[in-house]
């Protein structure tokens, strides 16, 4: 009977790892990352729905990036990894037209915010 109970413990333990949870949201403003993304020019390269005159067509259009699995084809695609990308683009080791624009962190988080909600 014990060992039963035990097992079923197990059990129910490994279910629970087994179940993907969604990378954790980084708690930035989404409204605020919206604006950001004008004010940083992301809008020359990007087109992004909802984003006023973001139309540009150097990098990838950003609709539904919020659900991409990997960012610029490398990176897996989560909240933190988001952030790292925009702040520092260049420092994942391969050549990419994406510039560094000097973002902080908290407009990063603000960004990407807004962006992973683009589903
Ligand atoms: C000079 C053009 C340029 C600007 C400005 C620019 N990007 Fe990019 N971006 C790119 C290019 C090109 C890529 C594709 C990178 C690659 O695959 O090497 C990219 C990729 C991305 C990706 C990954 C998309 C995916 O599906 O792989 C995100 C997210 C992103 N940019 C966000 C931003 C944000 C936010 C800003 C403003 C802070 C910005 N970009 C400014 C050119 C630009």
């Amino acid at each position: 009977m014990r060992v039963t109970a035990l097992l079923a413990l197990a059990w129910l333990a490994l279910l629970a790892g087994c179940s993907e949870a969604p990378p954790p949201a980084l708690g930035g403003d989404a409204e605020n990352g919206r604006l950001l993304l004008r004010q940083f020019g992301c809008i020359g390269c990007h087109r992004i729905p909802g984003v006023a005159g973001a139309t540009g067509n150097v990098g990838p259009p950003l609709d539904g990036v919020g659900r991409r699995v990997y960012l610029a084809g490398v990176l897996p695609n989560s909240p933190a990894n988001m952030v790292r990308w925009i702040r520092d683009p260049q420092s994942f080791g391969f050549d990419t037209a994406m510039p560094d624009l000097q973002v902080t962190e908290s407009q990063a988080r603000d960004m990407v915010a807004y962006l992973q909600e683009l589903k």
